[in-house]
C-alpha cells in the first residue's frame, strides 16, 4: 500500500472518533497509522469480499472504521489502481467487556453505511451471532487457559460453511519481542482505566496446536513491518 493512501485511510478512519475526545481519536489514529495489522487486512485473500464481522474484543472498533474508510476511499477518484479493492462489510457486531471503548465505538461508527451493534459483554459467556469473519486481535491472551479453549471451540460451532477466524497472538517464546508486547498491552489497558491485566500466553506452536485440536486448520498472514511478537493467523474449519 503507497504512504499517501494510508496517510489518508488513517485520517479517514480515525476523524470519527475525535467527538469522543482526545484519548479516543489518539488511540486511533496511532493504532491505525502505526499498527501493520490494519494495511494486511486489505491485502488480497485474507478476508472475503463481503461479509458479516464479528469483531470479539473490538475495543474502539478500530477495525470497523478502518474498512468502512476504505470502501469511502474505494467509491472515490483516488484509489490507486494498483491496490485491491477494499473488503466489504455487510454486518458489524462488536463485543467488548470495556464499557468506554463501547462507548467511542457507539459515537464514532455510528455514520457507517452498514448495520452495526455493538454489545457491552464479556466473551466468557456471551451469545455468538452467526458470522462470516470473526476477529480476536490480540485479545485472547486475555482469557484463562481453559476459557481460551472454550472459546475457540464455540467459535468453531457458530461459523458458517465458508466462514473464517482471523486472529493476533503473541509469541509466547519470541523472547524479549513478546516481554515488550505484554508489557504495551498492559499499559493500554492502565490507560484506559482498567486494572493491570494478567496475560495467559502459549508459544506459537502451542497457539496452533490449540486451534487444529478445536478443529481449525491455521496459517500465518505476513504483516509488513510488523515488530515484537504478535502473529496474525487465518484459521478454517477443517
Ligand atoms: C489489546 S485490546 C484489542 C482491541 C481490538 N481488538 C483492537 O485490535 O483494536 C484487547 C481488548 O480485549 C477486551 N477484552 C479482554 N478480555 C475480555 C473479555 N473477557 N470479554 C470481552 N472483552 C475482553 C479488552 O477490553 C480490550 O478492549
Amino acid at each position: 500500500m503507497s504512504r499517501s493512501i494510508q496517510r489518508r485511510l488513517v485520517h479517514q478512519a480515525s476523524a470519527p472518533y475525535r467527538p469522543a475526545g482526545p484519548w479516543a481519536w489518539h488511540f486511533a489514529r496511532g493504532k491505525l497509522g502505526g499498527d501493520p495489522l490494519f494495511a494486511a487486512l486489505l491485502g488480497p485473500g485474507l478476508l472475503p469480499a463481503d461479509g458479516r464481522y464479528l469483531d470479539l474484543g473490538c475495543g474502539q472498533g478500530l477495525l470497523a472504521s478502518w474498512l468502512h474508510a476504505a470502501n469511502t476511499l474505494h467509491a472515490g477518484p483516488d484509489w490507486p489502481a494498483a491496490q485491491a479493492a477494499p473488503p466489504r462489510i455487510s454486518a458489524y457486531h462488536g463485543l467488548d467487556m470495556h464499557a468506554a471503548a463501547i462507548g467511542h465505538a457507539r459515537q464514532a461508527l455510528a455514520g457507517c453505511d452498514f448495520p452495526v451493534h455493538l454489545e457491552l459483554g464479556d466473551l466468557c459467556d456471551c451469545v455468538l451471532p452467526e458470522a462470516d469473519v470473526i476477529t480476536l486481535f490480540d485479545v485472547l491472551h486475555y482469557l484463562p487457559a481453559s476459557a481460551q479453549e472454550q472459546l475457540l471451540r464455540r467459535i468453531h460451532r457458530s461459523l458458517p460453511t465458508g466462514g473464517r477466524l482471523l486472529l493476533r497472538v503473541g509469541d509466547g517464546a519470541a523472547g524479549l519481542p513478546h516481554h515488550l508486547s505484554r508489557i504495551v498491552d498492559s499499559l493500554v489497558v492502565r490507560a484506559q482505566g482498567g486494572a493491570w491485566p494478567r496475560l495467559h500466553c502459549r508459544p506459537m506452536t502451542a497457539w496452533q496446536a490449540l486451534l487444529n485440536e478445536v478443529g481449525f486448520r491455521t496459517e500465518p498472514w505476513p504483516m509488513v513491518g510488523a515488530g515484537f511478537a504478535n502473529v496474525l493467523l487465518h484459521a478454517r474449519p477443517l
